[in-house]
């Protein structure tokens, strides 16, 4: 069988907000990403995955949609979009787009009829309840449920005009849409294919394994992978796109390797591939990502050989270490200060020689890190900010919460893309609607693209071992050295290829005991890629007994195909 071609694909994701503002509103828009794309092709990524662009308050930042169907003026118009599918294909590279469709925004017309009265027809295409056990609305307690949204506090809003709540798992401004109504998926079903039809390659459906949910009297229920769930994904599938090959990746908060396995069967018919958050909480505490706690590398390793060994017969594995709601990587699981460069590389090199396709976040091929935001006030995100506001409610002092938001922030991301060393690092003539990290005077795509010891060329090259090799794309994944505390070490193998990965993900040097038998198989083979090795290193690097802070490399046995 040969491949559906997203098995060798790298996508790169655009928050077009942040990305390239060509009109000067310090707003990204998608005029400035089709100026944009030669970087994009540069650094070899095939697919550019673009967050939502569509109407929108911008509650949310445009994961509150208020027409599926249509480009806000912030970012363009749908010419603008076709433009794009046009330029993108042109070039042999593919569109994915965001589909928001758990929620919408609260102005969306079919939440304002929906709100509108009890006896809209639209009432029923979202969650309305009264207040639990007979209490009035707004008592303490009368919520349908107690669950606690995503962003803080309860899921459920008061609406007075008709004595009854409406559910929101994440903001207020982004009613649940109710998927239990057969014109509601078949609304999403139509939307889909509308897109298709302009060209569009892929999806990305936003928290998609929430959208099944059962809602009981006595104030039980659930909302993650929710009974419905396979029928109404495969569904969409089957209604939508059917046997066309696209690129899908289900966004899946809480799901398992057991669940994934799942959800990205190709016989199921649901996605070809799911974002799985475990590795993104092994530094977050019980209270989650807020909850700052050390990250242990021993943990991530058994994560990661989890979700590979798990979907290694059946399903596919995404790959990411950053997107738009996560921390820069670099800052988070590297040395930005002291090793920006090696760390940066190492974390890729660990990650695009996974079994899987990877997700690059713009920036990351840079190495861009965290904002050092130095104010409360300074915050956008709609997560960060509420969750400030109640712990300093309940008494944390500030110092401790902007610590707490600096680790942990969603802004991080979404600082203005670092094109050049110019004043609003060439992201836009006007005023950046967040500020342009100060770092960007060194750390820009200008000084970057065409020096071969760049961050950004370590990237190109992880991407060029992928679509050069087989092994890279279908090789077996087997983790060495489990145990040790800041080694990263695994192999691949298909056939008779055979690939090492060894990373030294920590700013001290650390001792190499690879077993015997993979420092003989390895031993006279090629290194595909290396970095941060000191120039004149000792011997053959599977030979070494010692490896440098966040050294890494990729050995072949023999010359692989
Ligand atoms: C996940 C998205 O990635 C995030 O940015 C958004 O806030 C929530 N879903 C709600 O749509």
């Amino acid at each position: 069988m040969p491949h559906p071609w997203w098995k060798t694909s790298v996508v790169y994701q655009v928050y077009p907000r942040s990305f390239a503002d060509s009109d000067g509103d310090g707003v990204g828009d998608l005029p400035g990403l089709l100026g944009r794309l030669d970087h994009i092709q540069a650094l070899g990524a095939d697919v550019v995955w673009v967050s939502p662009f569509y109407p929108s308050p911008q509650a949310d930042n445009g994961y509150d949609v208020a027409d599926y169907q249509d480009v806000d003026p912030l970012f363009g118009t749908l010419a603008d979009v076709d433009r794009l599918i046009a330029a993108l294909h042109e070039r042999g590279m593919r569109l994915m787009i965001d589909i928001v469709v758990n929620h919408t925004s609260d102005a969306h017309p079919w939440f304002v009829e929906s709100r509108g009265s009890s006896d809209n027809p639209r009432r029923d295409w979202y969650w309305w309840r009264p207040p639990r056990g007979g209490m009035a609305l707004g008592d303490k307690g009368a919520e349908p449920t107690d669950w606690g949204s995503f962003f803080g506090g309860p899921t459920w809003e008061p609406d007075p005009a008709s004595g009854e709540y409406y559910l929101h798992l994440f903001d207020r401004r982004q009613p649940d849409l109710n998927w239990e109504n057969p014109q509601v998926r078949a609304t999403i079903h139509e939307m889909l294919r509308w897109w298709l039809a302009r060209g569009v390659d892929g999806f990305r459906f936003d928290v998609i394994n929430l959208v099944s949910k059962t809602i009981h009297d006595d104030g039980t229920g659930i909302f993650v992978n929710g009974p419905r769930i396979h029928e109404f994904c495969r569904g969409m599938h089957e209604a939508a796109w059917g046997s066309d090959t696209l690129i899908t990746v289900g966004e899946c908060p809480g799901v398992s390797v057991e669940h994934a396995r799942r959800y990205t069967d190709p016989a199921a018919r649901e996605f070809d591939m799911v974002f799985q958050f475990e590795h993104m909480h092994v530094d977050h505490g019980p209270a989650g990502r807020f909850d700052v706690i050390p990250l242990d590398w021993v943990r991530m390793k058994q994560v990661l050989a989890r979700w590979q060994d798990g979907l290694a017969e059946v399903g596919w594995n995404s790959l990411y270490w950053g997107n738009h709601d996560q921390p820069r990587p670099v800052s988070r699981y590297g040395d930005p200060a002291a090793y920006r460069v090696e760390s940066a590389k190492a974390l890729a090199t660990v990650l695009h020689l996974q079994r899987g396709t990877p997700y690059v976040f713009q920036g990351e091929e840079l190495g861009m890190g965290n904002y050092p935001f130095d104010s409360l006030d300074q915050l956008d995100d709609v997560e960060s900010r509420n969750w400030a506001q109640a712990a300093l409610a309940a008494g944390r002092a500030v110092d401790e919460v902007l610590a707490v938001v600096n680790a942990r922030g969603r802004d991080h991301a979404r600082t203005p893309m670092q094109w050049d060393a110019s004043p609003q690092a060439g992201f836009t003539t006007g005023t950046p609607w967040l500020p342009v990290n100060p770092d960007h005077t060194l750390v820009n795509a200008a000084a970057q693209v065409g020096d071969p010891e760049s961050v950004f060329a370590h990237y190109q090259s992880l991407i060029r071992l992928r679509r050069q090799f087989t092994v890279v794309v279908d090789g077996r994944f087997e983790l060495l050295l489990p145990e040790h505390p800041s080694i990263v070490a695994f192999t691949r193998r298909l056939d008779d290829q055979a690939l090492l990965v060894v990373a030294n993900l920590s700013s001290e040097p650390a001792d190499l005991h690879l077993p015997d038998a993979v420092t003989t198989e390895f031993a006279d083979g090629p290194v595909l890629l290396g970095s941060g090795m000191p120039p004149a290193g000792p011997g053959r690097p599977a030979k070494r007994s010692r490896l440098a802070p966040w050294e890494a490399w990729v050995i072949s046995r023999g010359m692989p195909r």
